[in-house]
């Protein structure tokens, strides 16, 4: 009933409590509309959830604990979510002991979506989430020949050792786009032999051409790698001995370096050349089966590559075409269907509330 002669509403219908009871009662569309609520981030995917995956009898204690546990650090970034949920699932399914691994998450920016997405797709998941500030590196990259390794988070993995706490000693960084078929603690166990990085080597690559003329032309740049052995690594699969790194000057010397490539054009790629210019002929050499790189094609279109020969733990979509991007698009590679079997991604309407 409508009394015409009434005040207008009392500001006190706006008070927050009030608010709460109200909302219910409008569309969500509606209410987004009028900016009462914020509209969650409609790119981030909606996943199943993910089987529980239970430690075997050979585990012992059940639940991890002490020494027994397994630290794998990802980014965590909405734009590649799709691959990291993957990522992760690969890794606890083919685990021997999946609640003795734990994830360390690094992000650019507070995602609640991304973190409430992590949570309901693997309930009962031991991880912790970090921000990595972007400052660290603001000002320090530079241009690559693809825009999507100048991210800033791309650069995280040299600071692992100043993010993660001190208590860690040891861990597996891995990138996003990427799938583990075989148990993760193979790869944690490996023996750095007192290298401070472990990763598969590939001494068959043309190392000369990770670096440009600029480099190699000059004498005092080209010295970097007397006296050692350089061979190319990836840097998406690494085994991280923090301590080691903590101790020495890595991150230091690696910021040293992009300061050099701001100045002259001394590589086209992005965070990896500085590992090379540091580590390369210094790491330990790990099983190649354990970076199965490039089936993303090259970096600037992407084609399809085939297998390599020889066993497989771990598949690596390195380059620029990514599995989930080429399987929507209804022309995938033949390997993308190898990561088909760990999409959690699940088709829903794109303006979903949930998550
Ligand atoms: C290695 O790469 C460099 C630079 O791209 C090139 O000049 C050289 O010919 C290559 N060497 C071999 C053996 O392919």
């Amino acid at each position: 009933m409508a009394n015409w002669s009434s005040p207008p509403p009392a500001p006190l219908l706006l008070h927050l409590g009030l608010l709460s009871l109200l909302l219910p009662a409008l569309s969500a569309a509606a209410a987004i509309r009028h900016g009462l609520i914020r509209k969650p981030s409609a790119d981030i995917p909606a996943f199943r959830e993910a089987p529980a995956f239970r430690n075997g009898d050979a585990c012992g204690g059940g639940g991890g604990g002490g020494g027994r546990r397994i630290h794998v650090t990802m980014t965590l970034d909405s734009n590649y979510l799709r691959g990291t949920v993957a990522a992760v699932l690969s890794v606890l399914q083919h685990a021997t002991c999946p609640e003795d691994v734990e994830f360390h998450f690094l992000w650019a920016r507070f995602d609640r979506g991304v973190l409430s997405t992590i949570r309901s797709t693997f309930p009962g998941l031991n991880f912790r989430v970090y921000r990595f500030d972007s400052n660290r590196v603001r000002g320090k990259i530079s241009k690559s020949i693809r825009q999507a390794l100048d991210q800033p988070l791309n650069y995280a993995r040299m600071y692992l050792a100043e993010i993660i706490p001190q208590d860690v000693k040891r861990v597996i960084y891995l990138d996003s786009d990427l799938v583990v078929v075989d148990d993760i603690a193979r790869l944690w166990t490996v023996d750095l032999g007192g290298r401070v990085l472990a990763a598969p080597e590939y001494c068959h690559a043309n190392f000369t051409s990770y670096f440009s003329g600029e480099f190699w032309s000059d004498p005092g740049l080209a010295r970097t790698f007397e006296g050692r052995r350089p061979c190319y690594f990836n840097t998406g699969v690494m085994v991280v001995d923090l301590e080691r790194w903590r101790g020495g000057e890595y991150t230091r010397r690696m910021e040293a370096w992009m300061a050099v490539q701001r100045r002259r054009r001394i590589y086209d790629l992005g965070s990896m050349p500085p590992f090379l210019l540091v580590l390369a002929g210094e790491i330990k050499a790990v099983d190649h089966r354990w970076n199965q790189h490039g089936l993303g094609g090259d970096n600037l279109e992407g084609l399809c590559r085939g297998l390599h020969p020889g066993p497989i733990s771990l598949l690596h979509w390195s380059g620029k075409g990514k599995p989930w991007l080429r399987l929507d698009s209804r022309r995938p590679c033949s390997v993308d269907h190898l990561w088909a079997p760990y999409d959690l991604f699940r088709i829903s309407s794109t303006h979903s509330l949930e998550g």
